[in-house]
């Protein structure tokens, strides 16, 4: 793929002045974990023919990076296991963005981090909620800890500009492995957030209003030993920045129920059947696989489809964790 030219102003703008500069690509609703807040246990995943291609997401990127947008970031599911997503990392690679950046368990590390950082990937964020094997097995349903931080380590070896750890923070599950889980960030130079559950599709073995537990008392924790100092920091994320003045590591907060941050929101996503999602809380949503799909080739029709979403983008969103979820996607379907 050609390289678009460089510098495209901004031209995605919503009702409410938002512009939006960031898109988060799921690449795939699939995962080798099947973690308690994000899937039921028997999940059944999406067709192939339902899902879009590599090519069609690069395309998509690309429309997306002409209308202005800077940072991408590729979600899942799970995004490295889907087979030959590298070439993707490649095709969005090329693309004149700030920065193309990963979410990821951290699973396919020890054999890929050093050629997503070749591709051109800048930053990762890599979920762990647990340091003990049995917990991290309850957690993840399925997962292996080891696994997992042996991909950490062969992260740092590969030389990103930066890793974050994110961590959910669930009552009577995890809540007691706060500080080791900043210790182990902070050991190793690494970022650390801590995130609220949100309530995203039903989870019939998962009582969400019994596992909340807020950012308010994770901070608490953290100042129980360490001094933390806020921060106007800000990765362009929903997250909150402050620095643990003891260590220099920085912690964030991503905090949709107690601390809203809708008013800033410069994002939008795309699920790997090819819907624009305007807001992760609700379901105004775009075909754009419809889009590609009718009109081949033809970039503008895809840009202005895009544009046009714009116009619905919901103000914010409305998460209640005493009722019924509203949204019935689970979060790997989304990308978080
Ligand atoms: P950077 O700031 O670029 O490091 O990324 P990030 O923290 O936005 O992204 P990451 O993929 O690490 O997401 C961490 C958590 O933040 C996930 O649980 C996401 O669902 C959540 N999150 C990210 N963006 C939003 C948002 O717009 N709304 C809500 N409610 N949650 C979000
Ligand atoms: N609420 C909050 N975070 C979630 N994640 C997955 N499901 C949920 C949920 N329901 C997190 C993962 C990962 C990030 C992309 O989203 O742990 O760190
Ligand atoms: Fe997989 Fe991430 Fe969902 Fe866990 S949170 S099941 S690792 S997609």
């Amino acid at each position: 793929m050609s390289p678009a030219p460089a510098n495209h102003p901004p031209q995605l703008v919503d009702r409410y002045g938002r512009v939006v500069s960031y898109v988060r690509i799921s690449v795939t609703d699939r995962c080798d974990f099947r973690c308690v807040y994000c899937m039921a246990e028997d999940m059944e995943f999406l067709p192939r023919a339902q899902v879009l291609t590599l090519e069609e997401l690069a395309y998509i990127g690309r429309a997306f990076v002409e209308l202005g947008v800077q940072k991408i970031r590729l979600t899942g599911g799970e995004p490295l296991v889907r087979r030959n997503v590298i070439q993707l990392f490649r095709d969005l690679g090329a693309l004149p963005l700030r920065e193309l950046v990963l979410t990821t368990n951290g699973s396919q590390l020890p054999r890929m981090a050093q050629d997503l950082r070749d591709a051109g990937v800048r930053r990762v964020n890599i979920s762990l909620d647990s340091l003990r094997p049995d917990r991290f097995r309850k957690i993840t349903r399925v997962g292996d800890l080891h696994q997992v931080l042996a991909g950490i380590e062969a992260a740092r070896r590969a030389g990103f500009e930066r890793i974050k750890i994110n961590a959910v923070i669930l009552r009577h599950r995890n809540d007691d492995e706060v500080i080791d889980l900043v210790r182990y960030a902070s050991d190793r130079g690494m970022d650390i957030s801590f995130i609220e559950e949100m309530p995203l599709g039903i989870i019939g073995d998962h009582d969400r209003a019994e596992a909340y537990y807020s950012s308010d008392e994770v901070r608490r924790d953290i100042e129980r030993v360490y001094t933390l100092t806020a921060t106007t920091e800000t990765t362009g994320g929903p997250s909150r920045y402050f620095r643990i003045s003891e260590t220099g590591t920085r912690v964030g907060f991503i905090s949709p129920h107690s601390h809203n941050f809708c008013d800033t929101c410069n994002r939008v996503r795309l699920t790997v059947e090819g819907r624009l999602l305007l807001c992760l809380g609700q379901e105004h949503s775009v075909d754009l696989k419809r889009v590609v799909r009718a009109n081949p080739g033809d970039l503008e029709s895809l840009k202005q489809a895009i544009r046009d979403a714009m116009a619905i983008k919901p103000r914010g969103h409305e998460f209640d964790l005493a009722a019924r979820p509203v949204i019935i996607r689970h979060m790997n379907v989304t990308g978080g």
